[in-house]
């Protein structure tokens, strides 16, 4: 691997050939980089998009490779997304409105709006990633999805260079799901994000988990600062910290099915865990289904599933990702034969 300064561009935009993604993802899966770019600003960007040659390369664009399974070498232009900056852009009557740049630390950015006084984002506390990833897959948690506090963000197409500015409508948000995990995928770099913190705030209460933590502190009006340390107690309980553990986060999504599917198999497995949704269908928990086809603590190869969540794929030390991707095949097939359910990955497979 070798640092450059192009000749063509101005020295601030530093291009590697052949850089190592390790350390750049949280699974820690190894795998190189043809090119990689690293992106401070939006100027940054739009001088990749004006170089001679990385212009017309197809990109990838990688924020906290937080939900990312590399199984191979990315033959890509690979943006990394470094660009800082929080601040709290106006307030109106009905919302605190923050402007937050795409390479800040999304757990950070729930901390700093609470230091603030600026609740909201607390049931999402302790989510890997990065601001500029969290629009791309509309992360969720606890009752909350990033959908319900967004209000607008920046990105710059990747084939004209302009900037855009896209409400929650055009980012097409579902769940764990946008446009940027569809057609805009490679084409355009997230650089702002603008979270929208609704006044007055409003605790969100419904998880199981939250109820408990009432229940047995006996507190029953929390505080957002309150929630936020609930959330983190109850996330590091049952999800291994990527700094420790190589993972990317829950692997599968969970399977929404028809009534009818829900009905067939609840008729089977009695205990399966279903959630009604408000369109009539149902949402199955796939951690249920992959711990009762006896997957928890199994591993192939040096890849496994986690002890104390089944839905988490874990790297037990030096995985391939091919050995991930190995395991996950495996896990999809025996919950397709035992109930009929095909489970689809949550991360980008590269
Ligand atoms: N369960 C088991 N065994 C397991 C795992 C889960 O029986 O090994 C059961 C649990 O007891 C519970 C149910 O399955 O009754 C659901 O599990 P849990 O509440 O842990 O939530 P989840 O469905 O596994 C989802 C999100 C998480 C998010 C939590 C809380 C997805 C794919 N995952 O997990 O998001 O933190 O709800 O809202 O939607 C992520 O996307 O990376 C992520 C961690």
């Amino acid at each position: 691997m070798h640092t450059m300064p192009d000749a063509a561009t101005p020295p601030s935009l530093l291009i590697e050939r052949g850089a190592s993604l390790r350390t750049f993802n949280t699974f820690g899966l190894p795998a190189l980089a043809k090119t990689l770019v690293k992106v401070q600003s939006e100027a940054d960007v739009k001088k990749v998009v004006n170089h001679p040659e990385l212009g017309r390369a197809p990109k990838f664009i990688l924020g906290g490779g937080s939900n990312l399974v590399l199984t191979q070498d990315v033959n890509l232009c690979v943006i990394k997304v470094e660009i800082k900056g929080i601040r709290l852009l106006e307030t109106r009557d009905d919302a605190h409105i923050v402007e937050v740049g795409a390479g800040e630390s999304w757990h950070e950015t729930v901390r700093w709006c609470l230091d603030q006084g600026l609740p909201g984002l607390e049931n999402m506390a302790l989510i890997p990633g990065t601001v500029g990833a969290s629009p791309v897959q509309n992360i969720g948690a606890y009752g909350v999805e990033l959908k319900d506090r967004f209000e607008s963000l920046d990105a710059v197409d990747m084939v004209t260079g302009r900037t855009v500015t896209l409400d929650g409508d055009a980012c097409g948000f579902g769940y764990r799901d946008s446009i940027f995990k569809r057609h805009l995928s490679g084409k355009s770099v997230i650089t702002r994000v603008r979270l929208r913190l609704p006044r007055p705030w409003v605790p969100v209460l419904g998880y199981l988990e939250l109820e408990r933590k009432m229940t047995e502190t006996g507190i029953a009006q929390p505080e957002a600062r309150q929630i936020f340390d609930w959330i983190c107690e109850v996330r590091r309980a049952k999800l291994p910290d990527p700094a420790v553990i190589g993972n990317a986060g829950s692997f599968f999504k969970n399977p929404v099915v028809t009534p009818e599917q829900c009905r067939d198999i609840i008729g089977r497995d009695p205990e399966i865990v279903h959630y009604p949704l408000d369109d009539g269908s149902f949402k199955l928990a796939a951690g249920w289904m992959i711990d009762a086809c006896g997957w928890k603590g199994k591993s192939i190869g040096r890849a496994g599933v986690y002890e104390r969540q089944a839905l988490v794929l874990v790297n037990r030390g030096g995985a391939s990702g091919a050995e991930v991707v190995t395991l996950a095949r495996a896990i999809q097939e025996s919950v397709y034969g035992r109930f009929g359910i095909r489970l689809e990955p949550e991360p980008v497979v590269v």
